[in-house]
């Protein structure tokens, strides 16, 4: 669909097919609400906070400025960890996702996994309020738990009750220096959700230190990177002899794009 159609059927609540089948003029009401979108998409505002919506795995998402707007490599991260999952027999799984942002992962998680019990952090009251939302819309509000957290501190002291089978995050990467030139429509996201500290690096370094205390043995940890950072993290895990890597997986563009690692068995 290009722009215009998507702005019409999301102003007209009908599909692409129907605008052609079924053409009725709009009213005076529509006709300056698509007026009033062109406007903001002039400006530079993202089409997919314009409309309001986006889709993430097929799934429907509420989006606007206190969320990053669900991207396709996300999607990749999300089906790594469907397939492991599979794997495993433990039920219900239980999975922890660091940065909730929209809800995204642990929204697909729920939907996708037979039983699982999703704890889902974000440091943003706001992200987590449309987070909350959009569970509700994916009916899925009682498998997942939406806590704010500044990373794992809201967990305190590891416990048997506090244990993952999974932990999953698409963390902010960006590396603060490069924020202010990130093009127009990135922009106008959250910056909590972009940046990463000096290199980028920050929240790897934190979930490193902390994740093999809320893993479960033989537990795994997820993780979305920046096309450009392997090796630093390569680097970054040989202080880790926690962890070993499972694999660094590519999108459709040969880049890394999802680190999976494990506990270490000694
Ligand atoms: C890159 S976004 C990912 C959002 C969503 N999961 C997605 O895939 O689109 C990172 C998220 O981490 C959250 N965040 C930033 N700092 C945080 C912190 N210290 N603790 C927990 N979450 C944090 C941001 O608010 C943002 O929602």
């Amino acid at each position: 669909m290009n722009e215009t159609e998507l702005m019409l059927t999301s102003i007209l609540g009908c599909r692409r097919v129907d605008l052609y089948a079924d053409w009725k003029p709009l009213d005076e009401f529509q006709r300056l609400h698509l007026d009033r979108m062109k406007s903001e998409r002039q400006n530079g505002r993202p089409l997919q906070y314009v409309m309001g919506w986006t889709e993430f795995m097929g799934l429907k998402l509420c989006v606007d400025e206190r969320v990053l707007i669900p991207r396709f490599e996300t999607e990749l991260l999300v089906e790594s960890v469907l397939k492991t999952a599979e794997k495993i027999s433990r039920q219900p799984l239980e999975i922890l996702d660091i940065g909730s942002g929209s809800g995204n992962i642990a929204i697909a998680l729920a939907v996708f996994l037979e039983k699982c019990q999703v704890t889902s952090v974000d440091i943003s009251e706001e992200a987590l309020d449309l987070a909350r939302e959009n569970a509700k819309i994916s009916q899925v509000s009682h498998e997942i738990n939406f806590i704010r957290s500044d990373i794992f501190n809201a967990f305190k002291t590891p416990n048997e009750t506090n244990k993952f089978d999974i932990i999953v995050s698409n963390p902010p990467y960006i590396s603060s220096q490069r924020i202010p030139h990130l093009p127009i429509e990135v922009q106008f996201e959250p910056v909590l959700a972009l940046d990463g500290g000096v290199r980028g690096l920050f929240f790897y370094e934190q979930i490193f230190a902390q994740a093999q205390l809320f893993l479960k043995p033989d537990g795994y940890l997820f993780l979305e990177i920046g096309d450009d950072q392997r090796k630093d993290l390569e680097d970054l895990l040989k202080k880790y002899s926690c962890f070993d890597i499972i694999e660094f997986k590519k999108d459709l563009n040969e880049r890394d794009r999802i680190l999976i690692l494990c506990q270490t068995r000694f």
